[in-house]
């Protein structure tokens, strides 16, 4: 079992000097990345390569794709999956699908694409601060950020981490707003035994290479309900309804076959992937979980989850370095941990016009932005990596007060 004592006696550095942040040798030669994309059975994708360029069907909800499909929904026991180019296609095409207008809230913590999807639609993104424990949407500022213009809800079950679904539909039926959940992350979770997929109208997933379960790029939009499925499913064809039958509006959404094909052949070792996660995730919660300055996003371990994030934050107070700091001396040693979701949706620049004038607001998400860093994980990420990575953190920890110094003498900030 690691600890962080066998970790802190690892001979990492000697000295402060040799961290390659000030210019001594990296202790990794190859970059190690979040998300660095699961590959499955190589001959299984090339199989199915293969048989895709015999059939010369490319395109157009083929074999592949239908198969996909049926195994998202039968996964997630609903009755419809549509799949999507991406899942920022998903999620726009579910938001005119419902009729989203006017303003919709989402948590202020998320990627980029939850706010885009509603703007390029020229909906509002309202941006909702975040509980700082589970960093998902804080259900009890929802209703203040209300407004007559308001049609929906946007949560996103951060991590893979289910948001607060009951709270959240309870606001939703109240004040008569749909609720569409980008679970972009959450892919093979569950929430009281049920699983993520099965909430709200609709659910949202990504497929995105550095997801654990990639199509390359792809995503789906998951409900249980015929009509809207249907109209979601004309929306990704042009609205095609047969041959020269256009009976909706639509664009281009559709999967190809071939990220179908990598779809189906990751969903075939995804216990595999889930349980490499896990031992990872266990692995690095070990070492770091009783540092102190360190808060381990701690996964519920009783429920279904994919451990595909994980993510700490850094007490600048505690440790005596900056997040930023640690991500600079991380990425010189070839670590490239992220620090999600900087500098926050609202402070991007089509949406900072939202800020102006406003003080102490989404204060949880601004803390989060300062503190949170996504650690590498995955299957290429063994073991012996995971302890080496602790060993850097831990020394920079330790050593703090040198590392200061050095930067200081240097002209950098170091808190
Ligand atoms: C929370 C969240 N929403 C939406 C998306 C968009 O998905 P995609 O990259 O597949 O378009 C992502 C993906 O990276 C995400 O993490």
């Amino acid at each position: 079992m690691h600890s962080d004592s066998v970790v802190r006696d690892m001979p990492i550095k000697k000295t402060v000097e040799d961290l390659a942040r000030f210019g001594g040798s990296a202790v990794f030669s190859e970059r190690i990345h979040v998300g660095r994309p699961n590959i499955g059975c190589r001959d299984k994708f090339l199989k199915r390569l293969n048989d895709i360029l015999d059939s010369k069907w490319l395109t157009n909800h083929g074999p592949n794709v239908q198969e996909f499909e049926a195994k998202i929904a039968d996964f997630c026991g609903v009755r419809h999956c549509v799949s999507t180019s991406n899942g920022t296609m998903a999620l726009e095409i579910a938001i005119r699908a419902l009729g989203l207008t006017g303003e919709v809230i989402v948590p202020a913590f998320t990627f980029v694409a939850t706010a885009h999807a509603l703007q390029w639609q020229e909906i509002t993104p309202v941006f909702c601060d975040v509980d700082p424990v589970t960093h998902n949407l804080n259900p009890e500022k929802i209703e203040s950020l209300i407004t007559s213009k308001t049609t929906g809800i946007i949560p996103v079950h951060l991590w893979g981490n289910p948001c607060g679904v009951e709270e959240v539909e309870s606001v939703a039926k109240k004040h008569d707003l749909q609720v569409v959940y980008d679970a972009s992350h959450a892919f093979g979770c569950s929430h009281k035994d049920r699983m993520v997929g099965s909430f709200g109208s609709v659910e949202v997933f990504s497929f995105h290479a550095t997801k654990f379960i990639n199509s390359f790029e792809g995503g789906g939009i998951v409900t249980d309900n015929d009509e809207l499925a249907e109209k979601m499913r004309l929306m990704t064809n042009f609205g095609f309804a047969g041959m020269d039958k256009v009976i909706h509006l639509g664009t281009n959404g559709k999967m190809s076959e071939v990220s179908a094909a990598m779809g189906l052949t990751n969903l075939e070792c995804m216990s595999k992937i889930v349980d490499q996660n896990f031992e990872n995730y266990q692995s690095y919660k070990a070492i770091l979980a009783n540092i102190p300055g360190i808060r381990f996003f701690t996964h519920t371990e009783s429920e279904k989850r994919n451990f595909q994030y994980v993510v700490i934050e850094l007490d600048e107070e505690v440790v005596g370095l900056s997040r930023d700091i640690f991500m600079e001396i991380l990425h010189a040693e070839n670590v490239l941990a992220r620090r999600y979701f900087y500098p926050g949706c609202h402070r991007m620049a089509p949406y900072e016009h939202s800020l102006s004038g406003k003080t102490a607001w989404l204060p949880e998400t601004e803390k989060l932005l300062n503190k949170v860093l996504v650690l590498p994980t995955g299957t290429d990420v063994c073991q012996r990596t995971i302890e080496k990575i602790c060993a850097i953190i831990i020394y920079s920890i330790e050593h703090a007060s040198d590392i200061r110094k050095m930067l200081e003498a240097s002209g950098v900030e170091s808190t």
